[in-house]
């Protein structure tokens, strides 16, 4: 008996884990890798069809802290635990026709694998959601089993793309009129945390037919300065731009992210992303109700696994496992969402006494 299927939006996954768009997923060798090594699926990095050209320097740091001196650097020192991922990388470089074959082969090649195309396009006017129907048209014609749609890229100028449209509860009901009118596969949405209307923005996506949100993309951030010498933690000729924290250090909040979703929407489907590094964590996503999850600090950390992450799948998948066993769980399904309920208003929670009423007078 595999404890660890699931099924997910409809489709069947060996594992509930996946490698999430990012560089783990950005080339038919890696996915190939992640794969043989077991991922149950993954989120191709998004594609797209407008102009991309990155910075001319590092896209990705990893930051490190320690227990001496304890501060965040990407500096190599001695006895440092992981801290973070910081990237200004923008959407897949590598065009539209070039990742079809590739497409095309990895889902020949494993067929029992879930690939999902992540992509991305504008807003506001037909040809944008033209753009919308070829990409997803086409990521479906050649076997993607989902599509979704990446409406949280933290690093757009253009105001029509990602993040910066998780505000307009109309661009996304439009954007998802589109997809869900040109493919009939499951289609994901992974939003941005840095909003204030997310829950008005899950609520738009789930009623114009996402199967799934997906959270968290990146929290958008700045590096750090050296005191010192007053560089940027990463700069190119010193200058340096919002770019997306991701890692153990958005751990706890894309979990209030999820939660907030899943508290408003018992009944819907969630991919929880965001600092999972082992069990611990991915724990903590399906407890608050997540029914996939998504990994792609940890796994490009990994040393020596070409950054898909092979030891880390092998050690998710052998403690969610023991995890299941030890329980006498069938699957996941027997703990999703045990700490929904205990998720609460403040003044809900006990007081030594009973004179306090959220900051509102108590009637007398
Ligand atoms: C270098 C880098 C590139 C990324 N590129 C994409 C992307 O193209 N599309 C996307 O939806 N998310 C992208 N992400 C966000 C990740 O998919 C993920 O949501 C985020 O890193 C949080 O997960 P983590 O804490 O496991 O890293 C990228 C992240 C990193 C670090």
């Amino acid at each position: 008996m595999n404890r660890l299927a699931t099924t997910f939006t409809g489709l069947k996954f060996h594992n509930p884990f996946v490698l999430a768009s990012a560089p783990p997923t950005e080339s038919k060798r890696k996915i190939m890798r992640a794969f043989e090594a077991g991922w149950g699926g993954v989120v191709t990095k998004t594609i797209g069809l407008h102009p991309v050209e990155n910075v001319a320097g590092p896209r990705t740091i990893f930051q490190r802290a320690s227990e001496e001196k304890p501060y965040v650097s990407r500096n190599k020192r001695p006895e440092t635990v992981s801290h973070s991922s910081w990237n200004w990388e923008l959407i897949s470089d590598q065009p539209l026709e070039l990742w079809l074959p590739d497409l095309e082969e990895i889902k020949t090649t494993y067929p029992d694998r879930m690939l999902i195309g992540s992509i991305m396009a504008g807003a506001g006017n037909e040809e944008e959601m033209n753009n919308w129907r070829k990409l997803a048209i086409a990521c479906v014609n050649v076997g993607c089993d989902a599509i979704e749609l990446n409406l949280s890229c933290p690093h757009m100028d253009r105001k029509d793309m990602g993040a910066n449209i998780a505000n307009d509860e109309d661009i996304i009901r439009s954007i998802l009129k589109a997809v869900t009118s040109a493919v009939s596969v499951p289609i994901w949405v992974k939003l941005t945390p840095s909003t204030s209307t997310l829950v008005d923005a899950a609520a738009a996506a789930y009623g114009a037919g996402a199967s799934s949100i997906s959270l968290c993309n990146t929290f958008p951030s700045l590096p750090l300065m050296d005191p010192e010498t007053f560089k940027f933690e990463v700069e190119v000729d010193g200058l340096v731009t919002s770019g997306g924290l991701g890692g153990l250090a958005i751990l706890h909040q894309a979990l209030q992210r999820v939660s907030d979703i899943a508290r408003a929407f018992p009944d819907k489907e969630i991919s929880g992303i965001g600092g999972i590094r082992g069990f611990r964590e991915a724990f903590n996503f399906i407890a608050h109700g997540a029914g996939n999850l998504q990994v792609c600090t940890a796994a490009m950390e990994e040393k020596g696994s070409g950054g898909v992450g092979v030891k880390l799948i092998q050690e998710l998948k052998h403690d969610l496992n023991d995890y299941l066993e030890r329980k006498g769980y069938s699957s996941i399904e027997d703990f999703r969402g045990i700490a929904r309920e205990r998720i609460v208003e403040h003044s809900q929670v006990r007081r030594k006494s009973d004179a306090y009423n959220g900051g509102y007078e108590i009637a007398s």
